[in-house]
């Protein structure tokens, strides 16, 4: 399956990227052992990472916007096109030596995002999708699971840390799903979760508190592989009000009532 130019030029930088996280990564490994740790040479590994992004994305595509987690927002000479990053997702997996952490590129056009890259780099796979072309990973196609019925289900979440305001509520809704479910998962990549729903190894996630660049790629990938996505409240929109539930047809309406608690 051949992509856009766009989108072409998206996987070549988040594999360039995802390439340069997986050296720093291993030199995290090391670090983990020093006194000193390795959380600030992750903040520049992350930081570096976007930097790259930006100027691959921009050198490419100079009158596109960027909007990204490490840096400030450009503003496009092109107002209707811009490009949503975050250089690394899962940070605290990384810092931890953990190899679930991923690379993650959107496109939005007028407001819907149109493409989305999330490259696993430590795993070598990359999830793409384009509106109207469907979702994949590498090069497979992917498709949301078949699972109909919430007992056989697994859900992703975020545990949210304790210095963040949505933990109450994540824990809430923790206790209203588990006992109906086979299971929660929180993995810490917002953009994997997402990934993987739309390859059908989770049956749905949700979170509170997520950040546009978290879920703006992963959005896309979820409904090109036949996927539902909505915020947790009706009406809002994910990007703006930060929060997120997806999963396949026949289980979301079940599965976002009992996140709403209804
Ligand atoms: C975080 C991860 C995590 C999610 C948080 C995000 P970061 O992103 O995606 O899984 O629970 O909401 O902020 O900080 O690793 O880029
Ligand atoms: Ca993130
Ligand atoms: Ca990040």
């Amino acid at each position: 399956m051949q992509g856009s130019a766009n989108l072409n030029l998206m996987k070549k930088a988040a594999r360039k990227v995802g390439r340069a996280l997986v050296k720093d990564f291993r030199e995290v490994e090391n670090l983990q052992v020093s006194s000193k740790g390795p959380g600030d040479f992750v903040t520049r590994a992350d930081r570096e990472a976007e930097k790259a992004l930006r100027e691959a994305l921009l050198g490419d595509r100079p009158t596109y916007g960027f909007l990204g987690e490490e840096s400030r927002e450009t503003e496009g000479v092109d107002p209707t096109r811009r490009w949503i990053v975050d250089p690394l997702d899962g940070t605290t997996n990384f810092l931890h030596g953990l190899p679930h952490w991923a690379v993650s590129i959107a496109l939005e056009h007028k407001g819907e995002i149109i493409a989305g890259v999330i490259f696993d780099a430590a795993k070598d796979e990359m999830f793409w999708a384009e509106k109207g072309s469907g979702a994949w990973m590498n090069e497979s196609r992917l498709r949301v699971s078949g699972r109909r019925a919430m007992h056989e289900s697994i859900f992703a979440t975020g545990v949210p840390h304790s210095g963040k305001g949505t933990l109450p509520a994540s824990l809430q809704d923790f206790a209203r799903l588990s006992p109906v479910c086979a299971g929660v998962r929180s993995w810490g990549s917002a953009a994997l979760n997402m990934a993987y729903v739309a390859a059908g190894r989770f049956d749905g996630y949700w979170e509170r508190g997520v950040q546009p660049w978290d879920i703006a790629a992963g959005l896309v990938l979820v409904r090109e592989a036949g996927g539902m996505v909505s915020a947790i409240r009706e009406g809002d929109d994910p990007l703006v009000k930060g929060s997120i539930v997806c999963a396949n047809d026949p289980l979301f309406e079940g599965f976002r009532r009992v996140i709403r608690g209804e």
